[in-house]
């Protein structure tokens, strides 16, 4: 009961290739490029936050829809790097588009954050309570990277997505979201909290960096993508043959063609542009979402299946008809 209207993404202008890493940390791009796919990362500028890079996307989203801001009902924008832990950066978002008719809030569930606040949406939708809801998924990583640790700081990119989901027939067929709490060590970024361990873990000893152990997050990424993904695909009622691409969290090339591999699909199906992008958080599946839709990969009528993992440890995966 939740038909994709319109989407926008927005990526910043600076860009961090494979050359700058090697500048910066004790890398090359050939191990870069073999361990993850990636090529470049987009940068926000120092003056560039979060709500930044996600009223632009809304606003293109927006575009997109035919829409004026004052239809939304509801904005949920899903972050790690929020500008403030208040307001919300839904609130923000909401203000500098004026949707001044919408709720707003923000949701956390890392890298899993854009399928998550999906399935939020997608309730809202189906019970009646709302007709137009922005789903926005924004980070500035950036911000939250140390530039002396090589296993994280060659990942991360910066960029928002944003999708309007409208109370239509079809549209969201079937969806899982989920949390696997005993992990969560294996992915933080610390608040408040003080925390000498987690701290004394960080090159840079900034506890409000991203710290990562990435193999393991990478064994946990491979198998629960695949799960995820068999699962939505069997509830909608359908089998592999009717889905037409498959959109993953754009964390590593090497994660994707495990999974696909694991599920038993060509790569082929896998909408892939993590090269140009590194990891972005949440925003990863709707700007790949946008980017398959304006390559022709994705077509109305077309089946996909949006699938991401990430810090939590969370997972969310779908099933959309566009
Ligand atoms: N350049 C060169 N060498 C590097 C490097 C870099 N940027 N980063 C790590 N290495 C080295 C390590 O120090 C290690 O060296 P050693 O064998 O001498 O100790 C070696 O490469 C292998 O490291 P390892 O961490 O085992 O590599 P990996 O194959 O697991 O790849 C990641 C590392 C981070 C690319 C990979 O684990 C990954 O992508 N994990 C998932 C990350 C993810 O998706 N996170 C976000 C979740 S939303």
């Amino acid at each position: 009961m939740s038909k994709i209207v319109g989407m926008g993404f927005y990526a910043p202008e600076k860009v961090y290739d494979n050359a700058y890493m090697e500048s910066i940390v004790e890398t090359n791009d050939e191990w870069i490029t073999q361990r993850t796919g990636i090529k470049e990362r987009r940068i926000a500028a120092d003056d560039e936050y979060t709500s930044d890079l996600a009223t632009v996307a809304a606003r293109r989203a927006l575009e997109d829809a035919g829409m004026s801001a004052e239809e939304l009902d509801l904005i949920i924008l899903t972050t790690v790097t929020p500008d403030y832990f208040t307001p919300a950066t839904a609130c923000v978002v909401q203000k500098n588009i004026g949707a001044v008719n919408a709720a707003a809030f923000d949701l956390n569930a890392a890298c899993s954050g854009f399928a998550t606040a999906m399935t939020v949406a997608d309730q809202f939708l189906s019970n009646g309570t709302y007709k137009n809801v922005l789903v926005i998924s924004a980070d500035a990583l950036s911000k939250a990277t140390d530039y002396n640790d090589r296993g994280t700081c060659i990942l991360f990119g910066d960029g928002a997505g944003a999708v309007i989901f409208s109370s239509e027939k079809g549209g969201v067929l079937s969806s899982w979201i989920g949390a696997k709490g005993d992990g969560g060590d294996k992915l933080t970024s610390l608040a408040y909290r003080e925390d000498a361990e987690e701290t004394e873990k960080r090159i840079s000893h900034n506890k409000n960096t991203i710290w990562m152990a990435g193999s393991e997050v990478m064994k946990f990424a491979v198998k629960i993508m695949a799960e995820a993904a068999d699962k939505v695909v069997a509830d909608a009622g359908l089998t592999w043959d009717d889905i037409d691409i498959v959109i993953p969290h754009q964390a590593n090339v090497r994660i994707v063609d495990s999974a696909a591999k694991r599920i038993g699909i060509d790569t082929d199906k896998m909408f892939i542009n993590l090269d140009r992008y590194g990891n972005t958080s949440g925003a990863s599946i709707p700007i790949a979402l946008c980017e398959a839709r304006d390559a022709g990969r994705l077509k109305k009528g077309d089946k996909a299946v949006l699938v991401g993992f990430g810090g939590g440890l969370t997972w969310a995966a779908a099933v959309i008809e566009y």
